[in-house]
């Protein structure tokens, strides 16, 4: 079966038009002036691995819209005892699930559902693979910074290998001929990276990353995903984290964004997170009204 339209399972097969149309419509989308798009609709959220914003920003956008949501997670559920993928998806489909908002620690999980459940999926994460809806927050969150694509250079420094994040914000970046650079050291910005999407670079110098940047993006280093990696996390903070200091080599009005979790201290400090340069929580609060779109596109009302 063909992924039910309105499914939204990564950014790569995703056309520029159809980002921009989606990106427009969020714009028109207030959490504050609730418009029930989705009266009655159930939204079902099934989260196999542990989340908050995107989590929680799916949830108040489906009620914003006036969806109803039940949350599955792993833990508490049959998903425990053993239960397939898609005899979930069959279960939630059968007490009538309109869509399906999924994140899973399996690449492909989401596509899998969708080629088996005959309601839009909605990718909330899948592995090392695609992170769609917080591609699309983030672009929004650039547009409102920076007003367009045209031009702009931004920096991804930290754990590119493990980001989904990071795949589809190239993915959904390279489709506007924004200058991507990747940074980090060579087990966590692999040369390899380069093939994710054309106009991708990957340096070691974060000099080199930061010079003329108008975004820094930042991802998330955390210990237990560096199992089997020579990383030395005091080496990294010393080489690739975010101080003032540094930050002032990009573009004076640059802005720094992360998907969050943040860890202060590490990836950067207390003094950037704070400053008046950051837009995370931003970025936080933009999930919602991206998130709102992405749910009336999967049920056809992105009029
Ligand atoms: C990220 C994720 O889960 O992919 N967080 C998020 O959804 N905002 C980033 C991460 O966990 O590194």
């Amino acid at each position: 079966m063909n992924p039910a339209r309105g499914s939204l399972l990564g950014i790569e097969h995703l056309e520029a038009a159809e980002i921009l149309r989606l990106l427009k419509f969020a714009r028109r989308m207030n959490p504050d002036n609730p418009r029930f798009l989705l009266k009655g609709k159930r939204v079902l959220l099934l989260f196999y691995e542990a989340s908050t914003r995107t989590r929680s920003s799916f949830e108040i956008a489906a009620k914003s819209l006036g969806a109803y949501t039940v949350l599955i997670q792993a833990a508490g559920s049959s998903i425990e005892k053993g239960e397939s993928l898609l005899d979930t998806g069959y279960t939630v489909r059968a007490v009538g699930a309109d869509v399906i908002v999924i994140r899973h620690p399996n690449a492909g999980a989401p596509y899998l559902m969708a080629q088996h459940v005959d309601v839009p999926v909605i990718n909330a994460g899948d592995g090392l693979h695609e992170h769609p809806s917080q591609a699309l927050l983030d672009a929004y969150t650039i547009l409102r910074n920076k007003k367009t694509f045209k031009e702009l250079q931004v920096a991804i420094v930290g754990d590119i290998f493990h980001s989904r994040v990071a795949r589809s914000a190239c993915h959904l970046l390279s489709k506007f001929g924004v200058r991507i650079i990747l940074c980090g050291p060579p087990e966590l910005a692999p040369f390899i990276a380069t093939t994710i999407a054309p106009g991708v670079r990957v340096t070691r110098y974060l000099e080199d990353a930061l010079r003329g940047t108008d975004v820094v993006m930042l991802l998330r280093v955390q210990k237990e995903r560096l199992a089997g990696m020579q990383i030395d996390l005091a080496d990294y903070i010393s080489r690739y984290q975010m101080t003032t200091a540094r930050l002032k080599i990009a573009k004076k009005d640059a802005i720094v964004m992360h998907p969050g979790p943040i860890i202060r201290g590490l990836e950067l400090t207390s003094e950037v997170a704070d400053g008046p340069q950051t837009r995370i929580l931003e970025e936080v609060r933009n999930g919602v009204p991206t998130r709102m779109a992405v749910l009336a596109r999967a049920m056809g009302k992105m009029r």
